[in-house]
């Protein structure tokens, strides 16, 4: 991805969830400059990769394929019981119509996906098979915390304040649906790893090359 595209999309959903009165951490609106003299006091940040994340998923195509997001809050994968250790993850998204996040499972986080405004948010979904396909049985899955029941790739609609809970082994894949606007996306969930804990059903990229064609405005997590 260029980073100026890069830079444009974080700057969008910084005006979207301005827009829809979502306010973000400070961390947020730092520049390169502003994270410079941030010492070790601030490491918790980096080391738990909290901070901007964008992406195409390496298809060179981020507005039919792919996502922009900060994590705000995180802890680290490996368990430990550290001081600064949190058991906890939250996220906010921005997704815009038909940009789909590939389908993919968590082996270990549970998620709550939840449409914190704007549009319809649409997921699809189905049971992950012993083999890590997807599997043609129903299942049941909490909306909002009532029991559903979902018949393989079903398609649940969240208008804005629905979440859907995603437990361990639950394929998924997302998008904001036609005609209906982009939705500012949250996710509450357990500890997030991106280096292990994602099965992604076709082969992607979970971080794109970035072609410097400006200088950043905000650091990625992948910057740090
Ligand atoms: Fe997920």
């Amino acid at each position: 991805m260029k980073r100026s595209q890069i830079n444009r999309v974080i700057d969008e959903l910084i005006e979207v969830a301005d827009r829809e009165g979502f306010k973000l951490p400070p961390f947020a609106g730092w520049s390169p400059e502003d994270w410079k003299p941030k010492d070790a006091h601030y490491d918790h940040i980096r080391r738990t990769k909290c901070g901007w994340d964008v992406t195409d998923y390496g298809s060179g195509d981020f507005r039919h394929k792919g996502l922009v997001l900060l994590t705000m809050r995180n802890g680290y994968p490996d368990g430990s019981d550290r001081p600064d250790q949190k058991s906890f993850c939250e996220k906010i998204m921005l997704v815009d119509e038909q940009q789909v996040t590939p389908t993919h499972f968590h082996h270990r986080k549970t998620e709550d996906i939840i449409n914190r405004g704007g549009g319809r948010l649409v997921c699809k979904v189905w049971k992950a098979t012993e083999d890590e396909k997807r599997s043609d049985e129903h299942f049941e899955l909490l909306k909002d915390g009532a029991v559903i029941d979902c018949p393989p790739g079903a398609e649940i609609a969240l208008d804005p304040g629905e979440s859907v809970t995603f437990r361990p082994r639950t394929y998924h894949e997302f998008w904001a649906a036609k005609g209906t606007g982009k939705v500012l996306a949250g996710e509450v969930s357990s500890v997030n790893d991106d280096e292990q804990d994602n099965r992604f059903l076709d082969d992607v990229a979970r971080f794109p090359d970035i072609e410097e064609d400006e200088a950043p405005r905000h650091l990625l997590v992948s910057d740090y």
